[in-house]
């Protein structure tokens, strides 16, 4: 069971988005898959329509740690989710209280080994106890980056400040794995090769080599709206000018994931 967490410092990068359409080709392609939305605003929970609702939610998955009538299933045949019912943020002081907090997410996670084949943590754009919770669950993260080299810029430095924030975590069994950055929305304007270069000179040193971009790069492209309005994942769009969104997908899945049998 493959964990991945898609993290970013900021908000509207994109997040929600990549979980759902990288969630959807993967379970498409047969792979058992389970979402959890992490984010108290609930985007991820609605984003497909639920096909069998569980009673609950995070909150009684990490409070009892209870997998049974947590997780509800998705229209889409293989993709589960476990929604997010905590508008208050109530989980977030629990996880800040509670003696192994950040890393009982970790723990709950290895009950479902046999379940799943791939687990995908949606988060909120924001540093605190449930991102850390979600970041320490992971094997590795994954970044959407706006291919703009001031934000580029920030990213690395909020994601380097992020990485070593965390690095105790080690101490309690929960090492932070690598990140993973997607040049994401970019249009053609701008050069993602360029942007890509300055990334990876940027964030190589001061990472230690935790931070690695990817080549693979998500156009800004009217088909992720269109699929989130009728609900679909992204490759399920017939062929969107001369970009295919599946093609895209399929490269990055490919990338993210050595030795993908053939989607
Ligand atoms: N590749 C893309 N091309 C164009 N628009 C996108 C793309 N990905 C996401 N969007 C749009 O950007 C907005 C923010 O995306 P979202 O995934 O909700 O970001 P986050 O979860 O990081 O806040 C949404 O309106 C979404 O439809
Ligand atoms: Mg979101």
């Amino acid at each position: 069971m493959i964990k991945i967490t898609i993290v970013s410092t900021k908000g509207g990068v994109g997040k929600t988005t990549l979980t759902a359409n990288l969630g959807g080709i993967l379970a498409d392609s047969g792979y058992r898959v389970l979402l959890i939305d992490a984010d108290p605003q609930p985007t991820l929970s609605s984003y497909y329509p639920i096909s069998s609702q569980a009673d609950h939610g995070l909150k009684e998955f990490l409070i009892n740690s209870s997998t049974t009538n947590t997780i509800s299933q998705t229209n889409i045949e293989n993709l589960d989710i476990i929604v997010s019912d905590d508008p208050d943020g109530k989980l977030r002081d629990w996880i800040r209280d509670a003696p192994d907090g950040r890393v009982r997410l970790k723990h709950i996670l290895t009950f479902l080994e046999d379940k799943y084949d791939f687990v995908l943590i949606d988060t909120q754009g924001a540093v605190g106890p449930l991102q850390d919770a979600a970041v320490a669950a992971a094997d590795f993260m994954l970044s959407p980056i706006p291919p703009e080299i001031l934000s580029a810029r920030e990213f690395v430095r909020g994601t380097v400040s992020m990485i070593k924030r965390l690095e105790p975590m080690a101490r309690l069994g929960a090492p932070i794995g690598p990140l993973r950055g997607v040049i994401y929305r970019q249009d053609r304007t701008v050069d993602a090769r360029l942007i890509a270069e300055e990334l990876r000179k940027a964030s190589f040193t001061p990472s230690k080599g935790a931070i690695s971009i990817l080549n693979t790069v998500i156009p800004n492209a009217v088909a992720y709206r269109e699929a989130a309005t009728q609900r679909i994942p992204v490759h399920r769009l017939e062929k969107n000018g001369n970009l295919s969104a599946k093609d895209t997908m399929v490269t990055l899945a490919k990338e993210l994931i050595p030795n993908l049998p053939d989607l």
